[in-house]
């Protein structure tokens, strides 16, 4: 959420900060902008565009060092004078800034009673003239970034620039997360990977509360480099049209690699390594808590459903963001397993904080390596979904919910679950790549059931438990992307107001699980037929003829991993639905990558 870019070194740094700017553009895209040095001048040049738009405003202009960033708005309106960077009145410091200085009304207050005019009506502008102030008692940039961030509450991830000191910039980190990327003489920053790995894989991640001076060719953090893996080639697009279409196409893939190394065929299992239990302190946990955000959320349901099918120990998901906040009671013996593609979502780490502070047991289930939350919980299962770039999640889903399935798996097999039925899931798991590819074979088909709906002002998404989270998921891909108003809701509960909504015109998108309550799917399908309600079946049961207007067809499986086959379509669904309505399918009105704010 925001994108930062930062550059020092020996070339002209604009075109290096706009490329940035363009990787990190998932992160936020209302407005972009940059600060460049040159001849002892700050020069700025933002407005509310596109990254693409930004190029031409900045031309040819010149500078070897530069800060960059792309918004998405938390404090004040999409407008041009709150894009960053934000500068002091005299136009010497520049900032950018991403995360929410809390108590942004009290500082600004302050500034006006001192009699200095704010420009935007954002809370990083007060950074900028703070810092402006903080200099002329400070010898050094850093002293002065120091001073001024104690009296900040709130979060950021930062970078400063000073028009009188054009080789070094100044760094810091509370929560927002701030990596530098290590070159020859020269050093880039950024808030992830992706923007750097043009230039160099040897990268420093700031720790939380850390504030750094970076300079061509030295910097002092309490990190050391480290190397990644990750090169540009894994950001690019290639023949895809948008990132959400080639993530989804890279989901066998992907699945593959989260099973690599980890199924066992001789004892029926799974090992997940980095999950760092003894099977002594695993067979203790009495109750398994999953805690996500969105679809993170929802892929811990799911979690929670196979956790308690497979390994008999109660099991629930909840919302990261609701739990912090409402006093939880954190037992010893509760396994809690924090969901996050990012790593870096806030609600997320602060619940595994507060966890933390609490004694509790909390394993991470995270996508990006070396991210915040990782970090936190110290031990987990990495998701191996490999960077995803869109909005909308839906590999990085996938993954956590082959994941999921391993580690319910896995406790179920030091606890009850027989070597048959053990050996029936891995045999089931090893063969999800395939079918994954299957389903992704039925685009055209989708595409057509797709557009037949688009028009729909309102859908609903039925399930029932096994059921119930694909629901859940199908609508939140719907809404996020093509902002057709989508509600999910349980199968059996409809009748209980909700079915007073069908009529000709709302279509319901129902998930219809080949497992023992098959029947009572089709009973439900029958009561929304019968008001008229035409009806989406995502299904890999042989269901009557004719009783559904359409059918999204999956291949079977061992009914427990049903709901990871399930979802795909329905991302597919979701993403035909918003392509046939001309929407920006990578980048959701309102929304942004990595939700680094409450
Ligand atoms: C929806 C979506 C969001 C994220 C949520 C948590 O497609 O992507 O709902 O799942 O913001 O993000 P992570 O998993 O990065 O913590």
């Amino acid at each position: 959420m925001c994108g930062i870019v930062g550059y020092v070194g020996h070339r002209e740094a604009a075109p290096v900060l706009v490329e940035g700017l363009r990787r990190l553009e998932y992160r936020g895209y209302d407005s972009a902008g940059l600060a460049l040095v040159h001849r002892g001048r700050l020069k700025v040049h933002k407005a509310a565009v596109r990254v693409r738009e930004l190029n031409d405003l900045v031309g040819k202009a010149q500078g070897t060092v530069g800060i960059a960033h792309t918004r998405w708005a938390t404090h004040g309106e999409v407008t041009d004078v709150n894009a960053h960077p934000h500068t002091d009145t005299s136009g010497r410091f520049a900032v950018v800034h991403n995360g929410i200085v809390e108590n942004a009304d009290e500082l600004r207050g302050k500034l006006q009673a001192n009699g200095v005019t704010l420009v935007s009506e954002t809370d990083t502008e007060a950074l900028a003239h703070m810092i402006a102030a903080a200099a002329q008692q400070h010898e050094s940039l850093e002293g002065a970034v120091r001073a001024v961030l104690r009296a900040v509450e709130g979060t950021y991830g930062l970078v400063v620039l000073d028009a009188r000191r054009p080789g070094e910039l100044v760094v810091a980190r509370n929560g927002s997360p701030i990596v530098l990327g290590v070159g020859e003489g020269e050093m880039f920053i950024a808030s992830d990977v992706s923007a750097l790995v043009r230039h160099t894989q040897r990268v420093v991640y700031l720790e939380d509360g850390e504030i750094a001076t970076v300079r061509a060719g030295d910097f002092q953090t309490s990190g050391r480099a480290e190397t990644v893996e990750l090169t540009d080639d894994d950001y690019e697009l290639g023949e895809y049209s948008d990132f959400m279409r080639k993530e989804m196409a890279e989901q066998p893939e992907a699945v593959r690699r989260a099973l690599r190394g980890r199924l066992d065929t001789r004892f029926a299992t799974a090992h997940l390594g980095g999950l760092r239990l003894d099977p002594r302190d695993l067979r203790e946990v009495r109750r398994v808590k999953f805690l996500g955000c969105g679809t993170a959320y929802y892929a811990g349901q799911i979690g929670a459903n196979l956790v308690e099918e497979l390994a008999r120990i109660p099991a629930d998901a909840e919302p990261a963001s609701e739990f912090r906040y409402r006093n939880p009671v954190v037992d010893s013996d509760t396994l809690y397993v924090a969901i996050s593609q990012s790593g870096e979502t806030l609600d997320t780490l602060a619940a595994v904080q507060e966890l933390k502070r609490k004694g509790g047991n909390v394993i991470g289930a995270v996508n990006v390596v070396g991210s915040a939350v990782a970090r936190e919980c110290g031990s987990g299962v990495f998701l191996h979904a490999g960077p995803e770039v869109s909005v909308a999640s839906t590999k990085a889903f996938t993954n956590m919910t082959v994941s999921f399935a391993m580690l319910a798996l896995w406790l179920g097999r030091i606890r009850d679950l027989s070597a048959a039925h053990g050996a029936r899931l891995v045999s089931a798991l090893q063969a999800l790549p395939e079918q994954i590819e299957s389903v992704l074979r039925t685009d055209q088909e989708v595409a057509d059931i797709a557009g037949k709906y688009a028009s729909a002002r309102h859908m609903f998404f039925i399930g029932r438990v096994r059921g119930w989270p694909v629901a859940r998921e199908g609508a939140q891909k719907l809404k996020e992307i093509s902002y057709v108003h989508a509600e999910a809701y349980q199968a059996a509960e409809l009748k209980h107001g909700p079915l007073a909504l069908i009529d000709p015109e709302m279509p319901s998108v129902v998930v219809v699980p080949r497992d023992e309550l098959l029947a009572k799917n089709i009973g439900t399908i029958e009561q929304i037929k019968a008001r008229g309600g035409p009806v989406i079946a995502v299904t890999n049961a042989e269901l009557p003829a004719g009783l559904a207007d359409a059918e999204l067809r999956v291949p079977a499986n061992e009914p427990e991993l049903d709901p990871i086959l399930l979802t795909v379509p329905l991302q597919m669904l979701a993403y035909h639905v918003a392509a046939a309505l001309g929407r920006d399918i990578d980048k959701p009105r309102n929304l942004a990558k990595s939700v680094t704010v409450e």
